[in-house]
């Protein structure tokens, strides 16, 4: 275990798989106090017992970032479980695909992403200000002074358009927005508000798509991203969650106490930034 977050306590949404349960585990090791939350129980509590297993401390909590009750809940864990009136580090990871393209695209397949990925993501944001924005008041208040604090968005190169991808293309541009935003109207108390738009990372999301299966990605077209990725980027194959894990870290961490407002690609240069 290293230290880069060292009694801390953060929060991180859709840690029972892929990037936020990678991010999870990275935290751990940095010492972090982890409120791990999925809509999914199972996967979740694995995450949870894996971090506690080895010498970590998590805590789990279901919840659908769609409902903003479950995400005040979420934030209520951090005096609930940890006996405190502060949160550090908000990671908003969890989201979805759902692709279709636009002419097919009913309301509802707009809407159930719009609410997962960037509604879901003013939830948590909403229901972490008492615990942020309005910690960092008393403190100033006692002290005088006020620490950093850290919110991480997650965008998407999708921002920028993508095939097939109306609804998530727009979410993810949408965070874009939130971000910079939140970075804004909070930059008075010291909460840094970050995004981080990962390229293609393998995880369910960009599996080849099995038969009757919502996510992942054509079997061609996750053939035509691997080429790109070797002509075009890095001489890599797909991105692995640690890779965004990593950036992550760096901005939950005081490595990044004086960047705010920032949207980071991390794409392994296989396209343009957004
Ligand atoms: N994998 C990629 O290539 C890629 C690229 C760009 C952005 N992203 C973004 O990264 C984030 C993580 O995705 P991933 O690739 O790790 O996918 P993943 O499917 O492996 O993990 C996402 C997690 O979010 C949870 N989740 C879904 N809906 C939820 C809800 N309503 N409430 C709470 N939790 C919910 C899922 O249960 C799952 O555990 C997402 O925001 C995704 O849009 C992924």
């Amino acid at each position: 275990m290293s230290n880069l977050l060292k009694n801390k306590v953060a929060v991180i949404t859709g840690a029972g798989r892929g990037i936020g349960q990678t991010t999870a585990f990275l935290f751990a090791k940095e010492g972090a106090k982890l409120i791990l939350s999925d809509i999914d129980k199972e996967p979740l509590d694995e995450t949870v017992s894996k971090i506690n297993s080895s010498g970590g401390n998590a805590i789990g909590v279901v919840c659908d970032v769609t409902k903003k009750d479950d995400c005040e809940k979420v934030m209520k864990s951090a005096s609930n479980d940890f006996g405190t009136s502060s949160i550090d580090v908000l990671a908003n990871i969890a989201g979805i695909t759902h692709d279709k393209m636009i002419h097919k695209m009913t309301l509802e397949d707009w809407n159930f992403i719009i609410g997962i990925n960037l509604t879901g993501t003013f939830n948590c944001i909403q229901a972490a200000e008492p615990f942020m924005r309005q910690a960092a008041k008393e403190e100033e208040d006692k002290t005088g002074k006020i620490k950093t604090r850290s919110i991480i968005n997650i965008s998407s190169i999708s921002a920028m358009g993508n095939v097939g991808q109306a609804n998530y293309a727009a979410s993810k541009a949408g965070i874009i927005g939130l971000t910079k935003t939140v970075a804004k109207e909070w930059a008075r108390f010291n909460i840094t508000c970050n995004a981080v738009a990962p390229g293609y990372i393998e995880t369910r999301l960009t599996q080849v798509r099995k038969e009757g299966e919502d996510f992942g990605l054509p079997e061609k077209q996750r053939q035509m991203v691997s080429t790109m990725i070797k002509e075009t980027g890095l001489n890599r194959e797909l991105g692995q969650p640690e890779d965004i894990a990593k950036v992550i870290l760096f901005f939950a961490s005081d490595l990044s106490s004086y960047v705010t407002g920032q949207v980071l690609t991390v794409a392994g240069g296989m396209m343009g930034t957004i």
